[in-house]
């Protein structure tokens, strides 16, 4: 199982990072435009193989694509974070032409791989490489959905004054502060669904704070975050590397599910071997629905800006 991961900033590192600590692929090539940038994380991370216990190796190149001939799985990382007070929706401009660029510097060298894409404006992006690379739609994976669900869990447990391993749910629909659905009717603590606990004023702070988790952590650090998504990137290369049919909401290509088309939108799917085995169309009530409608319209409205 080999693993490229474009971009060794802190998001791309992490992911590396988890990927090697849970052992379960043979090569991680870490792929970086900073010249010996991706070079000296890939061989910091490669000295602490002895004392985290894995085999994973781990590769830094220079913008040469051609080391990461026959990736099974690419993780998209690169282009700029976001800056406190900035939505993920104004980096498209400069991000946009990054991630075409190395979409298709990828293809090139590993055209049957599954691509995953972690870039922001996370949707669009995902779009945008659906449109570059023509690969088929199971193959194109957008990272949002598992983080923000991540992200739902530590603020569910935090207001059950539980552990985290407790708690369930999912956030679908766009990543971006707006546009992110928590699902708090079908989030449980162990099976018992969490409004048995908590007032519904609760569970709405907790659904605002789930929305703007990323923006707090960029105004805390100055930058985006990096250790949940990249933990995130690295649950789901290893559900396909080992074809856990493991259920996360992710950023795909809709073709009538949830009665869109034309657009990459968090939904929930199992992913496997092949990348998205199967979309999951749940069936959410009137109000679920129409945030999923308005969530979609702000989605569009950054496609839009697209050039394709
Ligand atoms: C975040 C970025 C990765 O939500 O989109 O932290």
């Amino acid at each position: 199982m080999k693993v490229t991961v474009v971009g060794a900033g802190a998001v791309g590192a992490s992911c590396a990072e988890y990927i090697a600590i849970k052992n379960f692929a043979s090569e991680v090539v870490l792929l970086d435009i900073k010249e010996g940038y991706a070079e000296g994380k890939a061989m910091d991370l490669m000295q602490t193989a002895s004392l985290n216990g894995f085999d994973t190796k781990i590769t830094g190149v220079t913008n040469d694509y051609s080391k990461t001939a026959n990736s099974d799985i690419c993780v998209i990382t690169s282009g700029i974070p976001r800056k406190p007070g900035m939505t993920r929706e104004e980096l498209i401009g400069i991000n946009a032409g990054i991630v075409k660029n190395v979409s298709s510097s990828l293809i090139e060298h590993s055209p049957n791989t599954i691509m995953i894409v972690v870039s922001n404006p996370m949707d669009t992006m995902a779009y945008l490489v659906h449109k570059t690379t023509n690969l088929p739609k199971h193959k194109i994976i957008g990272m949002g959905g598992a983080l923000d669900s991540a992200r739902f869990k530590y603020r569910l447990a935090e207001a059950l004054g539980g552990p985290i391993s407790d708690v369930d749910g999912m956030v679908l629909g766009g990543h971006s502060d707006t546009g992110m659905i928590p699902l708090t009717r079908l989030a449980t603590r162990n099976g018992v669904p969490v409004s048995e606990f908590l007032s519904e004023e609760r569970l709405n702070t907790v659904k605002e704070d789930t929305k703007v988790g990323g923006a707090t952590l960029t105004k805390l650090l100055g930058t985006s975050a990096w250790y949940a998504p990249g933990a995130a990137v690295s649950g789901l290369v290893q559900a396909i590397a080992c074809d856990q049919k493991k259920m996360f909401p992710c950023s795909v290509l809709l073709e009538g599910e949830y009665g869109l088309n034309d657009i990459s939108f968090g939904v929930p799917v199992i992913l496997g071997k092949n990348g998205i085995e199967k979309i999951v169309d749940i069936e959410l009530n009137q109000a679920e629905k129409d945030n999923m409608v308005s969530s979609a319209e702000a989605v569009r409205k950054v496609n839009d800006l697209l050039e394709l």
